[in-house]
């Protein structure tokens, strides 16, 4: 989505500094067409197979985005009762939505019985029991699958890792027979399906692999045991390129995990968030001021924590470039927020060339986990998002006012 004309960046044929100008930093801006390409691209490698891609909206549900989205026809994965008013409205089916998360309550199930979603993914016996006696009380009855941790390394952040021993993730596997048996006896549960999601960020196919393997094992065990399964969800996590990862593309994680599964007929469901909407958005912020200290270089800017956490609860690298300025001399630079905090920070050590006050940056594959996890930490405002169309752009959503820091 970004590229240099004349020495100024654009997103897809936007001016990033025009846009900039126009609404203020921070400012998060998304390409449309980027984020087409990838739910397209993702979606397209299983033509072969019965299968649904069910956009996991925690990585963005911005209300454009999730528009977008809906329109072209992808599920949605969802994780709490906000997401599932949110995808309602933007116009995702309920026929195409799947709600995975360990700590629904009561009044969530509630909410997305009556809504007739596709499917609850069950992490744990209690919650079973929950959703059959919630069923029962409304005189529905809920189609699952549980959630099973195949116990697999997907090599990721520690934060970010799902489906080992010892997280609070799923069912472990040696359970499942178990678990399935449980429910198949139960008045009000439609027992319909399995789910497997190891971590996110994963830059290798081997753990995909492995954690299919482990599903289809149990797949074809339940189907021995009388209970047969109409579709297998393999979650999201496919990771993206940052910097020199060389995650695998979509072709290659279904290569790595079809052939797991060649006697299942059913439909595969896979639910891809950093992979949609990832690369798809930038982080766009000023320099306040520069200085130096402790023979460091600083660029202290108007985007910190608040805005975008991942660097600072990851420890995670974006990519940082000049919107402007590109052919000056460049030095080393730590690049920093205005956060009363020594670990806000969006980079370290960058080579950037030498910006002056008011000048830009941009924070690249920012549109996954930036804005959906940013605060009011020490009473900022929420940043504007912007989403650019081909040569055009439309605000999605408003930069927040002091109002939106009302007392009560
Ligand atoms: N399905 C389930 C059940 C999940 O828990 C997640 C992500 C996904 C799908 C989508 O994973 P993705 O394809 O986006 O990797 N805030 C962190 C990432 C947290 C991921 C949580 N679960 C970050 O900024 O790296």
């Amino acid at each position: 989505m970004l590229s240099y004309r004349q020495g100024m960046l654009y997103a897809d044929d936007v001016s990033v500094e025009a846009l900039a100008s126009k609404f203020g930093t921070p400012l998060y801006i998304y390409s449309e067409k980027q984020l087409l390409n990838n739910y397209r691209s993702f979606e397209s490698v299983f033509a072969s197979v019965p299968h649904m891609v069910c956009y996991a909206v925690k990585a963005n549900s911005n209300g454009a985005v999730l528009k977008t989205l809906a329109a072209a026809g992808a599920g949605a994965d969802i994780t709490s009762g906000g997401e599932l008013f949110r995808v309602l409205k933007a116009g995702f089916p309920a026929r195409k939505i799947v709600y995975a998360g360990i700590g629904k309550t009561e009044a969530e199930i509630e909410y997305a019985l009556r809504e007739n979603i596709f499917m609850f993914n069950i992490e744990s016996l209690e919650e079973l029991e929950l959703m059959n006696r919630t069923a029962a009380r409304l005189k529905k009855r809920a189609r699952i699958a549980f959630r099973i941790n195949p116990h697999v390394d997907p090599h990721t952040h520690h934060y970010i890792t799902t489906g080992k021993s010892g997280v609070k993730f799923g069912i472990p596997y040696a359970d499942a027979l178990k678990v399935y048996k449980r429910a198949a006896g139960l008045s009000n549960i439609d027992v319909a399906g399995i789910h497997s999601h190891i971590g996110s960020q994963i830059t290798a196919a081997g753990p995909f692999k492995l954690a299919a393997r482990r599903i289809a094992e149990i797949v074809r065990r339940l189907s021995k045991a009388g209970i047969t399964l109409s579709h297998v969800d393999l979650g999201g996590g496919l990771g993206i390129r940052y910097s020199k990862e060389t995650p695998p593309t979509p072709a290659q994680l279904r290569d790595a995990v079809l052939p797991e599964f060649p006697f299942f007929k059913g439909t595969f469901v896979f639910e891809p968030g950093r992979y949609i909407v990832g690369n798809a958005g930038i982080l766009v912020a000023g320099v306040i001021y520069r200085k130096t200290a402790g023979g460091r270089n600083f660029l202290i800017v108007d985007a910190g924590m608040n805005d975008l956490i991942r660097p600072t609860l990851y420890e995670a690298y974006h990519e940082i470039a000049a919107v402007s300025g590109t052919s000056r001399k460049k030095i080393k630079a730590d690049v920093v927020g205005p956060i009363c905090e020594t670990g806000d920070f969006l980079g370290k050590n960058r080579l950037l060339p030498r910006l002056a006050q008011g000048e830009r940056l941009a924070v690249q594959c920012a549109g996954a986990y930036g804005f959906a996890m940013s605060s009011q930490y020490n009473s900022r405002l929420r940043a504007a998002e912007v989403m650019v169309s081909g040569a055009s752009h439309r605000l999605i959503r408003r930069r927040e006012k002091y109002t939106d820091l009302e007392l009560s």
